[in-house]
C-alpha cells in the first residue's frame, strides 16, 4: 500500500472562549481519515453548520495550525513548513475553493489578470502568451474560455460563471488535491449540478482528489466516493458514500437524512 496524499491524524484545533476560566472550546475535535494516493477521489465532509468543517478545511490548506495531532501532505507534515518556497510548492498542490466566489475575488480587479498571475506563480509560465495560454486551458477544463473571461470584472459574471473560474484558477497550478469548501452554497440552485458534477469530470480527467465539504447530503451521495460525516467536532461516521448514506449507522446520521427527506423540511438541513 502507498503512503496516503492526504493523512488528518487525531487532530484537534481549540479556541479560546473567553471568560474567566480560561476556558476554550474544541472546533475540531480528534479527527482522522486518509485520502487515497493510488487513485483520484472524492471525498465529503458533510455537516451542519457549526461542526467545524471550515475549520478542518483550513488547517487541511495550512492557514490553521492544529492545536494536536498532525497532517501530512504525501511526505510532508504541515506543521513544519516554515519557509516562503516550501508553503508555495505546498499551494501548487493543494488548491482551495471558497463558498462566496465574489469574496475570493477583489471587485476591482479583472478576473483575466488574477489567472496569469496563478499562471505565472503557480505554473511557470514565463511569457504573456504562456500565461494566456494555461489560462485558457483551465478555463476550458470548467466549461468557459478565455475568450469569455478577458477584460471582464467579477460583478459581470454570474455567481455560477465565477465559482467556475475560482475552479479554474485552483486548476492552473495543476494541483493534486482541491479542498472545495461549500463551494455551491451561494451559487443558484439551478446552476449547483453542473458545478457538482464538474468535480466528477475533473476527478476523472483530470485524476485530482476533492476534499467536497457540504451540509448537502444529496450531492455528497451523487458525486463521492466515500463520506465522514461531522458532528460538534468530531466526526460520527466515515465510510463508502453509498452504503454510508444509503444505511447511516450512527443516530445522527440518520436524523440528519429524516431531515433531509422530511416533507415539512422547507429546505435541506
Ligand atoms: N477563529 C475562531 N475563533 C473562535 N471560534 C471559532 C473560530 N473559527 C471557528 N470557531 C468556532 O468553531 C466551531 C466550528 O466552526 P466552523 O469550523 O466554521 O464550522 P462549519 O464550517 O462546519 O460551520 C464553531 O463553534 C465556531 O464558532
Ligand atoms: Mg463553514
Amino acid at each position: 500500500m502507498s503512503a496516503p496524499l492526504l493523512q488528518v491524524s487525531h487532530v484537534v484545533r481549540t479556541y479560546a472562549k473567553g471568560g474567566v476560566f480560561g476556558q476554550s472550546a474544541r472546533a475540531v475535535d480528534d479527527v482522522s481519515f486518509d485520502v487515497a494516493a493510488d487513485r483520484p477521489e472524492i471525498l465529503a465532509i458533510i455537516g451542519e453548520s457549526g461542526s467545524g468543517k471550515t475549520t478542518l478545511a483550513r488547517m487541511i490548506l495550512g492557514t490553521v495550525r492544529a492545536s494536536a495531532g498532525s497532517i501530512r501532505f504525501k511526505d510532508l507534515d504541515l506543521a513544519a513548513v516554515r519557509s516562503r518556497r516550501q508553503r508555495l510548492a505546498f499551494m501548487r498542490q493543494v488548491q482551495p475553493i471558497f463558498q462566496n466566489p465574489f469574496e475570493a475575488f477583489n471587485p476591482l480587479k479583472r478576473l483575466d489578470r488574477y489567472l496569469f498571475m496563478t499562471a505565472r506563480h503557480f505554473a511557470d509560465a514565463r511569457s504573456d502568451a504562456a500565461a494566456q495560454a494555461r489560462a485558457d486551458t483551465a478555463l476550458r477544463q470548467v466549461g468557459l474560455s478565455l475568450a469569455e473571461v478577458k477584460g471582464r470584472f467579477p460583478h459581470e459574471l454570474s455567481g455560477g460563471q465565477l465559482q467556475r473560474v475560482a475552479i479554474a484558477r485552483a486548476l492552473i497550478a495543476a494541483p493534486a488535491l482541491l479542498v472545495a469548501d461549500e463551494p455551491v452554497s451561494m451559487v443558484d440552485a439551478s446552476l449547483r449540478t453542473a458545478i457538482v458534477e464538474l468535480f466528477r469530470t475533473l476527478r476523472d480527467e483530470l485524476g485530482v482528489s476533492i476534499i467536497y465539504i457540504t451540509h448537502d447530503l444529496a450531492t455528497a451521495w451523487s458525486i463521492s466516493d466515500r463520506v465522514v460525516i461531522m458532528r460538534r467536532g468530531g466526526v460520527v461516521e466515515s465510510g463508502a458514500a453509498r452504503s454510508t448514506l444509503d444505511h447511516p449507522q450512527h443516530p445522527y446520521s440518520i436524523e440528519l437524512k429524516s431531515a433531509v427527506l422530511s416533507p415539512d423540511a422547507l429546505s435541506p438541513l
